[in-house]
């Protein structure tokens, strides 16, 4: 097995301001200060950003955005490029939520165009799949992967891969408090490692793949044991510091 680093990275969704995201990280810090081999990522609100970019300044731990536009500029009212979020700090950005897909209409195809224009700018994406409930009992979960990674990473070059980090996330455990089995999860996660190596045949090794879906620390742990997990993107549990430091850990 490849050396991965693993990573967990917070995704706060619409939650906590710029006081409250100091506020969260000014008791977080001290409580992962002595954790090591672990990559962190704190994905605010875009209007946290700033604030929790000089919070983690000089510190390992790096922010990330929750979505960004393909194009670098251009009449998107509301929209935000890859360029405007490393002007403030950025140094990754969640692709392809499933909140994304099911709520602002986000597609493959843009993704296909998000990817390469993260990695241009320099900001580490992490890219989310996973399959709706119907579609697991259908059957259907290794085709909707296929699909999803075939799509988004489309233009992507083999070399490229190692600096993609996709995240596992089957939309029926996503906030419902329902976690895929940790077998389920690995069988899913090594099924998307298979997809990556047709795209770059030896990078795929290299590729992080996380777990998504009511990850909490009583969870984590057997979660992180398997083997091609490499860490976990954390929606709910990782709004208190307390529950992510633990997951955090658990990733060491
Ligand atoms: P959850 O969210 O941990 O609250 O299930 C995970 C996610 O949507 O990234």
């Amino acid at each position: 097995m490849a050396d991965r680093t693993p990573l967990m990275a917070a995704n706060w969704k619409m939650h906590k301001t710029a006081a409250d995201a100091t506020a969260f990280l000014d008791e977080l810090l001290p409580e992962i200060e002595d954790v090591e081999g672990v990559d962190v990522v704190i994905c605010p609100p875009l209007t946290a950003l700033p604030a929790v970019v000089e919070a983690l300044s000089g510190r390992g731990t790096r922010a990330a955005a929750q979505n960004m536009h393909e194009e670098a500029e251009g009449a998107y009212t509301g929209e935000v490029s890859a360029a405007m979020l490393t002007d403030v700090g950025a140094q990754a950005v969640i692709l392809g939520h499933s909140e994304r897909r099911q709520y602002f209409g986000e597609t493959d195809e843009a993704l296909a165009r998000k990817i390469p224009a993260a990695l241009a700018a320099g900001l580490l994406p992490i890219l989310c799949v996973g399959e709706l409930e119907s579609e697991r009992e259908g059957g259907e979960t290794e085709a909707v992967l296929e699909r999803q990674i075939g799509a988004a990473l489309a233009t992507i070059e083999a070399g490229a891969l190692a600096d993609i980090v996709v995240a596992y996330e089957p939309i029926w455990a996503i906030g419902t408090g329902r976690t895929a089995g940790p077998e389920q999860a690995q069988e899913a996660i090594a099924h998307i490692r298979s997809l990556l190596s047709r795209i770059g045949a030896g990078g795929a090794d290299a590729v992080r793949i996380l777990y998504g879906g009511s990850v909490k620390p009583a969870n984590a742990v057997e979660l992180m044991a398997q083997t091609d997990i490499d860490g976990a993107l954390v929606g709910g549990a990782s709004l208190e510091p307390g529950d992510f430091a633990a997951i955090v850990r658990a990733g060491a």
